[in-house]
């Protein structure tokens, strides 16, 4: 069964509650939920509750005093918070066709996740509590340290007073928290992670959209580290501008291919000594030659990362496949995250066979990945949250590789050129003619931070 397709032969509607602490890292695991699930299209919303404390009470000084239970100002403006993200969430299930929508706040009290329930069970919305428990010190330092980079509510304040003002936010909450204990609450569904994932502890998860989101949950890790991406060094056929086959690398293709390890070395920089990257490829001859002179022991190949399958098109120019296919050539530039070749792929099959290359991606540390200009696209599209119907007209260059540093709330990257020429494999709308246009509306430069050649 396809995955994507999922919601609509289950009719299930689940609310992720989140629960815990502050510091435990939930929002981060609640927006990766949201990102994973809108990439196999499943319709997913954050409700973060936090946002709508501040929204509500922007006039209201929210150092660590509004946060005590003592506190009736701040008690009263976090529980209007509370319920207009649920009146929100609410809203977007039943008038929006909402299918996974997460409540991201603390939900540490049994009385305010006894309310949630009742109001999920009220609206055939089933409830998944999701706790993220930690006693691992360093963990919470990490996670007090993203916080206070992060956070709106230390915008503009010194390191070590947001520091102190949130250890005692987090000891109000304290005072109060009633954690998931499988006694109490063996009735319900819920996932209880112990220090991100040293144990887990599972209840009752029923439905298979349930137990997508605990696998996925339990494959992730916080530890930093860096992802390259880079598509193999030009091909012959690129040069002919042919689409598929199993071409070798062209003259300036194999150029980029010894530049490669010197370009990972350049932008790995001090760290470069001891980092050791695992190296993943496609089963075609393009991508393993591009791979061929770097020095990392670990190298796999996978064949779901090999290119769009373009069936009866494989081995044609787009030039020929508008004369000898013309309603499809159409059909795929009015579509083309759907528009499937005869006999081949569309990108929605792509991202199905990349689900597991996700999960694995999600547990791995630093790593290389080379493979091919439609298969990156999605890919990238994962990580920076790339709306479908713009993620198969990104513009992905040969002869470049891209480095992505997931961070909590964001990814950063940047883009390092090996200034070595290459064709275009690039197509736009409308158009057989491969190259992108001066001004052209691609998505090319949304996320360039760092665009730097390496010569
Ligand atoms: O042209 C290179 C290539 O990798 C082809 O093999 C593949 O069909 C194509 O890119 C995918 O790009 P698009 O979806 O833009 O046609």
């Amino acid at each position: 069964m396809p995955v994507y397709s999922v919601s609509h032969v289950e009719n299930v509607r689940v609310c992720v509650v989140m629960v815990g602490l502050p510091a435990r890292g939930k929002s981060l695991i609640a927006q990766k939920i949201v990102r994973y699930l809108s990439w196999l299209s499943i319709k997913s919303k954050c409700f973060n509750v936090g946002n709508y404390r501040r929204e509500l009470a922007k006039d209201v000084d929210a150092s660590h005093e509004f946060f005590s239970p003592t506190n009736a100002v701040g008690t009263q403006y976090r529980r209007q918070a509370v319920e207009a993200a649920i009146e929100a969430m609410m809203h977007w299930f039943n008038d929006e066709h909402g299918v996974v929508g997460v409540l991201d706040a603390t939900n540490s009290t049994r009385a305010r996740r006894d309310e949630i329930l009742q109001l999920c069970r009220t609206n055939s919305i089933e409830p998944m509590f999701l706790e993220s428990w930690c006693d691992d010190e360093n963990l919470i330092l990490h996670n007090i340290i993203d916080v206070k980079t992060t956070s709106p509510d230390y915008q503009g304040q010194s390191a070590d007073f947001a520091t102190s003002d949130f250890l005692k936010r987090i000891k109000h909450y304290e005072s109060t928290y009633e954690p998931l204990d499988r006694d109490h609450d063996r009735q319900l569904t819920f996932v209880k992670l112990v220090n991100v994932n040293s144990q887990i502890m599972l209840n009752r998860i029923e439905s298979y959209l349930e137990s997508r989101i605990v696998y996925y949950v339990m494959n992730l890790h916080i530890r930093p580290r860096t992802i390259y991406l880079s598509r193999h060094g030009e091909s012959e056929y690129n040069l002919t501008g042919q689409i598929g086959g199993d071409a070798n690398l062209s003259e300036r293709g194999w150029k980029y291919a010894k530049k490669l390890p010197e370009l990972v070395l350049k932008s790995l920089g001090e760290d470069a000594p001891h980092t050791n990257l695992t190296v993943w490829t496609s089963t075609l001859k393009r991508t393993q030659q591009t791979a061929s002179f770097l020095p990392y022991k670990k190298k796999l190949s996978w064949k779901a990362l090999d290119e769009l399958d373009a069936g009866d098109c494989d081995g044609m120019t787009y030039e020929e496949i508008e004369q000898k296919f013309p309603e499809d050539f159409k059909a795929r530039d009015d579509n083309k995250y759907e528009y499937r070749y005869r006999g081949g792929e569309s990108y929605r099959d792509i991202v199905i066979r990349l689900e597991p290359i996700i999960m694995e991606l999600e547990r791995q540390e630093n790593i290389l990945i080379i493979t091919h200009q439609a298969v990156l696209r999605c890919l990238y599209a994962y990580f920076m949250n790339i709306p479908q119907e713009e993620s198969p007209w990104m513009s992905i260059p040969l002869h470049t590789l891209i480095k992505l540093e997931p961070r909590a709330y964001s990814t950063l990257v940047s883009r390092l050129k090996a200034d070595i020429p290459a064709v275009s494999t690039y197509k736009e709308k409308g158009t057989s003619q491969l190259g992108e246009a001066e001004g052209a509306k691609s998505v090319k430069s949304r996320d360039i931070i760092n665009e730097s050649p390496c010569s």
